[in-house]
Parts: C-alpha cells; sequence; structure tokens
C-alpha cells in the first residue's frame, strides 16, 4: 500500500492567521476565510514543492517518518499522525507506516514548507489507502497538518472556506492558474529558521487588540478578492492582498508575546516596492509569517521587476513563481 504525491506550496492573498476558539485547535479550524495562489517556482531546481512517498504494511513495527534525511520526533511527528491517523481510521486499517519526504527549497523560512508538506502526506496517504475522495474532502484531512496545506491540494487561485466542523472547513477552487494573470517574485532577504513557527503563532493571535477588527475585514476581503480574480482586475487584487497582509502583521507586533517577523531589511523591501509602484510599473507586496517578500506583479513584467528588485542591496535571491497545477499523485517513490 504504496503511494507517492507532489504537492507545491502556496502564497496567501487573504492569510489565516489564529484558529477558531470555537474548535478542537488539533483541528485547525481557522477564524476567517482566506485565499491563496498555489506557487510554481520558475527557477530550474526549486519549484517550491514536496515530494512525499507513504507506504503501509504489516512489515512496519512503528511508524516511521523521515523529513529531508530527518527523523521526525516530538510536535513534528504528532503533526504526520494528526492526518494520517484518521486516514487508518476511516480506511479501518491498522498498518503501520513509512513515511519519506523532501523539500526543493528551505523549510521555516516564510516559504510555507508545511502548506505543501501536508497537502503531499494527505494526497499520498488517501491514495495509498485507496480511499475515493473528492479534491475537497482530501483538503480537510491536509488541514489536520497545516492549516494553509488546506489550500495546497488545488492548483490556481484557491479559496479556503473557515467552516464550522471539520467537514465544512475546506478549499476550493476560485480559478485555474491560466485564468488570472498574476505572477510574483520572492525577495529572499534571509533563510534562516524563524524563531516562532506559526504553529505556535495562531495561538497568539487573540491577544491582540486588534484580532476581532482583522478577523471581521478578513471575512469581506475574502470574498471581495474572489470577485476581483474573477473580474480579472489584478490592481484590485493586488490592493486587497496588501492591506490584508499589514492587517496580519499588526496582529502578530500587538500579540503577547509580541512577534516581529520582520527584519530592517522587509521595510526597506516594502518602500522599494511601494517606490517602484509609484514610478510606473504595477506591483504589490505580500508578506507571511518570516522576513522575506513576496512581490505580486502581471506575468509580462517579471523579468523587469525582477531585475529592479535584485539591484537592491539587502535582495540576496530572487525565486520567480507561476500559479501551480493542482498537486497530483506520482509514481515516482522515494524508497
Ligand atoms: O499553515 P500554517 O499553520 O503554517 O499557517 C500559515 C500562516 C500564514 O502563512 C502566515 C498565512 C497563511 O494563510 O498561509
Amino acid at each position: 500500500m504504496k503511494s507517492s504525491a507532489i504537492a507545491h506550496s502556496n502564497i496567501a492573498l487573504i492569510k489565516y492567521w489564529g484558529r477558531s476558539l470555537d474548535h478542537n485547535p488539533n483541528l485547525n479550524i481557522p477564524s476567517n476565510d482566506s485565499v491563496s495562489m498555489t506557487k510554481y517556482g520558475l527557477t530550474h531546481d526549486v519549484h517550491l514543492q514536496t515530494h512525499t512517498t507513504i507506504d503501509f504494511s504489516d512489515a512496519y513495527e512503528e511508524d516511521m517518518a523521515i523529513l529531508g534525511g530527518e527523523v521526525l520526533t516530538g510536535r513534528k511527528m504528532e503533526r504526520v499522525l494528526g492526518v494520517v491517523d484518521p486516514l487508518r481510521e476511516y480506511a479501518n486499517v491498522d498498518y503501520k507506516f513509512k513515511m519519506m519526504s523532501k523539500n526543493d527549497f528551505p523549510t521555516r523560512a516564510g516559504l510555507a514548507s508545511s502548506a505543501s508538506g501536508f497537502a503531499a502526506l494527505a494526497i499520498a496517504a488517501v491514495n495509498a489507502l485507496g480511499i475515493d475522495f473528492s479534491k475537497e474532502e482530501i483538503s480537510t484531512y491536509a488541514r489536520l497538518g497545516s492549516g494553509s496545506a488546506t489550500r495546497s491540494i488545488h492548483g490556481g487561485f484557491v479559496y479556503w472556506n473557515k467552516g464550522n466542523s471539520h467537514e465544512t472547513s475546506f478549499a476550493e477552487q476560485i480559478c485555474g492558474p491560466d485564468e488570472f494573470d498574476m505572477n510574483a517574485v520572492v525577495a529572499i532577504i534571509h533563510e534562516g529558521k524563524k524563531d516562532v513557527t506559526s504553529d505556535v503563532g495562531h495561538e497568539s493571535a487573540y491577544t491582540s487588540p486588534f484580532n476581532e477588527a482583522r478577523i471581521k475585514k478578513s471575512q469581506e476581503q475574502a470574498k471581495e478578492i474572489r470577485k476581483a480574480i474573477l473580474n480579472d482586475d489584478f490592481s484590485e487584487v493586488g490592493k486587497i492582498a496588501e492591506e490584508n497582509c499589514k492587517y496580519m502583521h499588526a496582529v502578530m507586533m500587538t500579540s503577547n508575546p509580541p512577534l516581529f517577523y520582520w527584519h530592517p531589511e522587509t521595510l526597506k523591501l516594502i518602500k522599494s516596492i511601494q517606490r517602484i509602484r509609484k514610478e510606473g510599473l504595477e506591483c504589490y507586496f505580500t508578506i507571511d509569517a518570516g522576513p522575506n517578500v513576496h512581490c505580486l506583479c502581471a506575468s509580462d513584467d517579471i523579468c523587469e521587476f525582477q531585475r529592479m528588485l535584485e539591484e537592491i542591496e539587502c535582495v540576496n535571491k530572487t525565486i520567480l513563481l507561476k500559479p501551480a497545477d493542482d498537486s497530483y499523485v506520482t509514481k515516482e517513490h522515494l524508497f
């Protein structure tokens, strides 16, 4: 019972930050709807994807998960089991498993490795166990590992309904990768691991006095941005995404304890993007739980925009992105 999958990462345009207090925190049911672009890295060796193989067999005496050569233990293993255990239960299988997974990009650098990781795990496990699920149903199991993974099951532009139960908190596609013209350049200013993972950060959102306002606005903006994507309105999508990113970081910075994911260079880049935009090249920024900046632009402008970003002293490297296709099952196994 072996299967493998490749899943892409995603960049949130409307952010998920904080779990709903009305549900078991292990379900990762968010406090607001969110929207993202599933991303495909155009650099020859970095596509921002995870390749995972999982095998269920009575030959294994215990569950084992290996990510990039590291045998997972503690909270990391707990999160893998958070996806696999309910699927094993659903399929009525009690075999142990071996899982092996590798990312083609650095983990924990704000490039959303948990999104592609748990999406790949959910797809591979569902397929290995022979469960007949729709993509929406698979997305609910990816969510049990990491909230943002819910959206990585689909390609293109994706809407995650917050829902109010395990079954109703799922992601659906807004449109495919070729139906809305938006690309991005990731400006990498720092590749080290961040101090506080988003898994832990979600717990502190409620301590910010601005969180209620962020939840209310995000709920409205999720619907507005979906409409703007379907209307092919890049300017509107960019403006809403930038606003929403600032709301999330305002909450992070005003939480207790405060979370400052930005580095001084992050602000420098924000200022540069504002300047480039003023000079006539339309672009917008968004930043996840890390210091690196995703710069959104139209596909025709991506090379010009990359050149301008690479001229900025603090930019170590750039990764070009376009919307990815759906994540998928592959016959290529890692073991
Ligand atoms: O899926 P998590 O727990 O890694 O949370 C993701 C949080 C953000 O990346 C900051 C926002 C988002 O919606 O992806």
